[in-house]
């Protein structure tokens, strides 16, 4: 029972992405304004990074220019395409259609493990536990996604974030707002999405990955930077 009702979820996100990636790529979102933060917690290069739910492959060939060798993983197939065809000039990443939650990632291979407005979809403890252990001895994981408004402070920024979001789409895109298509396909992939309280992502952290830094964004997104430790231990 439980399998075949975590079979459906999957097929759902599947079908919802390939749908958003079918609706045209576009080269700017919210997450987007938070790569250069991400990558400023690297320090240096790495051999090995691995993108958890890359999509279209954005933030893979971000991190490509600070590793040896980048990996994507995806669920949907029509994301993959689109992350192969613009990764073609990059020849240190390599992208293959999977479930982040089954696919084995090496125990303490990657210098650093990203996954952007992805850990929503997935049981969040197991996965922030997956990806934990797939960090080497002195690596980084680096966690962005949004969260749901719970308190009063989090209702607050919603305006400022609003204005905030529209400018910034407005400067890299030309546009107030994302094509009809691409906004139909977010509409109907956001009916099912569910986010977590920053209270909720913090309790879990607390747990999971004792040390990490949990830091609110203004764009209705929080990231987690957790660096493991040199000795491993
Ligand atoms: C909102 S998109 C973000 C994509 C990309 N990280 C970015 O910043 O543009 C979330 C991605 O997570 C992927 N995803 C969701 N559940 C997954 C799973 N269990 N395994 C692999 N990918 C998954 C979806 O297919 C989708 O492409």
């Amino acid at each position: 029972m439980e399998i075949s009702s975590t079979h459906t979820i999957e097929a759902s996100i599947r079908s919802d992405f390939d749908r958003i990636a079918a609706a045209g790529e576009e080269h700017w979102d919210n997450n987007r304004h938070y790569h250069s933060y991400l990558l400023r917690q690297l320090k240096g290069r790495c051999s090995h990074a691995l993108d958890v739910g890359c999509g279209s492959g954005m933030f893979t060939r971000a991190l490509a220019a600070r590793a040896q060798q980048v990996s994507g993983f995806d669920l949907s197939p029509e994301m993959i395409g689109h992350a192969e065809t613009a990764s073609a000039m990059c020849g240190n990443v390599r992208y293959c259609v999977a479930d982040v939650m089954t696919i084995h990632f090496p125990v303490g291979g990657a210098g650093c493990v990203a996954s952007i407005a992805t850990l929503h979809h997935l049981p969040i403890q197991d996965a922030l536990a997956r990806m934990k252990a797939a960090v080497a001895p002195g690596g980084v994981l680096l966690i962005l996604d949004l969260y749901r408004a719970e308190t009063m402070m989090d209702r607050l920024v919603g305006a400022p974030a609003a204005c905030m979001s529209m400018l910034l789409r407005l400067l890299h895109t030309g546009r107030l707002r994302p094509p009809r298509a691409v906004r139909l396909a977010w509409q109907a992939h956001a009916r099912n999405d569910r986010y977590p309280t920053l209270a909720e992502i913090r309790s879990i952290c607390a747990c999971v990955l004792p040390g990490a830094r949990v830091r609110r964004h203004l764009l209705w997104r929080y990231s987690i930077v957790w660096n493991a430790p040199a000795d491993g231990v």
